[in-house]
């Protein structure tokens, strides 16, 4: 049996303006009211920051959380363009997702950026989703473990604990393209992270730590990758733009 409650969390990515981001999170909360105790799962959703504070109001009262896609490691200042950990706070998110691939390619975000803002999320409160992967010429070239394991060290703040930090592995190359790593390789990397995680955590910590997949999850796969012992919840993209299918996902927790 599964000591770590699952977290279902979607990352929505740039998509959405006002109106569909309302009626999305709305729908996800109305499905979550219904389910009500019957739920297996923490719910997630992080919208892009201009729609935060509706998504914040619109889930308000139930049990799904809101997050920030990214956070900057100062507290305020001069940094055009960038959100303190703090004012997301303000605006309803518990979490924050650090170091999404997308961010360390994008924008050039190194191990040291992204420990940086996650231990600025957990200054302000926030529980800091940190994401770690390799890329398809990294696995090729069968450096995943240590390029994962090198990550996730150089991610993780020295004062992370299992209770403001979950992790999430996602593989670069399964992130939008509709395929996934073998389970056997999903859970290769797993093991791996959490026995990592026991050297910086303590055995306890590591056991409580949630290590989230993300990479092409939808529901016709999410019950299999969820179903894995060291897999605790999912890091959801395109699936988590529309209810049913984030729902759909939410469901095949065990
Ligand atoms: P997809 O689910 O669209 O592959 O995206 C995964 C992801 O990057 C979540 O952060």
């Amino acid at each position: 049996m599964k000591t770590r409650r699952p977290l279902i969390a979607g990352n929505w990515k740039m998509n959405g303006l006002r109106a569909d981001g309302i009626a999305l999170a709305e729908g996800v909360a109305a499905k979550a009211k219904a389910a009500g105790a019957a739920l297996a799962c923490d719910l997630l959703v992080c919208p892009p920051f201009t729609l935060i504070a509706d998504v914040a109001r619109a889930v308000a009262g139930g049990p799904v959380a809101v997050g920030g896609q990214d956070c900057h490691a100062k507290t305020s200042g001069a940094h055009t363009g960038d959100v303190a950990a703090a004012m997301l706070g303000d605006v309803g998110c518990r979490y924050v997702i650090v170091g999404h691939s997308e961010r360390r390619t994008d924008h050039g975000e190194t191990d040291a950026v992204v420990n940086a803002k996650a231990v600025a999320a957990n200054a302000a409160g926030l529980i800091a989703i940190i994401c770690i992967g390799e890329t398809e010429a990294e696995r090729d070239a069968g450096r995943t473990i240590e390029v994962v394991a090198g990550q996730f060290h150089g991610s993780l703040p020295d004062g992370a604990t299992a209770a403001n930090t979950v992790i999430a592995y996602e593989p670069v190359w399964a992130i939008g393209t509709g395929r996934t790593p073998t389970n056997a390789e999903v859970a290769e990397v797993h093991a791996m992270i959490r026995a990592e995680a026991a050297k910086r955590l303590g055995a306890d910590g590591a056991r409580a730590l949630k290590v989230l997949y993300g990479g092409s999850m939808k529901p016709s796969n999410a019950k299999e990758l969820l179903a894995m012992d060291d897999v605790d919840g999912g890091l959801i993209g395109g699936a988590s733009l529309k209810v049913d299918d984030f729902w759909a996902i939410a469901q095949s927790c065990p």
